[in-house]
């Protein structure tokens, strides 16, 4: 009668259990951080008004699919460590930060926002790098290649903020 072997070794090891529902847990954080941001940047890259907003709406429209492509990432890794991704009761909202301006031509607010949902992100995935190393490297591998996209999208926006400074508007 066939078995289904389990893997002796490394991650998916029975004796790994613990440590791999510790990085599950830690990967259900990142999976609802990437779905805020999608939802975030999906309100940001429409609400704003004016000529200036153009630039940052353009941006953050591209950016919805790329936080939905690491969405997806997230919970397929879980998924292959034995995780169940979480359903949509789960979630609970913590971006107060980039919540709708006052006034939608206050751009800077959105700039800022996204500066900061950037920085948790890249704060978390670096746990995450950490927490991994010599114990999970395919995970560690992937978060590396995401948290590169996130702190490429913070350069991007601490740009835009550098130029709004240049102008006296932040
Ligand atoms: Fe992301």
């Amino acid at each position: 009668m066939a078995t289904v072997r389990s893997a002796a070794q490394g991650i998916l090891a029975d004796d790994n259990t613990e440590t791999r529902e510790q990085i599950i847990e830690m990967l259900k954080k990142a999976y609802w951080m990437e779905i805020e941001t999608v939802m975030s940047y999906i309100t940001n890259s429409i609400n704003p008004d004016g000529v200036r907003a153009q630039e940052i709406v353009e941006s953050l429209q591209q950016d919805v699919q790329e936080e939905l492509g690491h969405a997806q990432q997230f919970a397929q890794r879980i998924k292959e460590l034995y995780g169940v991704v979480p359903g949509s009761l789960e979630f609970s909202a913590e971006q107060s930060y980039l919540q709708p301006p006052e006034e939608q031509t206050d751009i800077v607010h959105v700039i800022k926002g996204v500066i900061e949902a950037e920085t948790g992100a890249i704060e978390h995935y670096t746990r995450v790098i950490e927490e991994t190393e010599g114990i999970d490297p395919v995970t560690q591998d992937m978060v590396i290649a995401i948290l590169h996209d996130e702190q490429g999208h913070r350069r991007l926006f601490e740009g835009f903020l550098r130029e709004y400074e240049a102008l006296g508007l932040a």
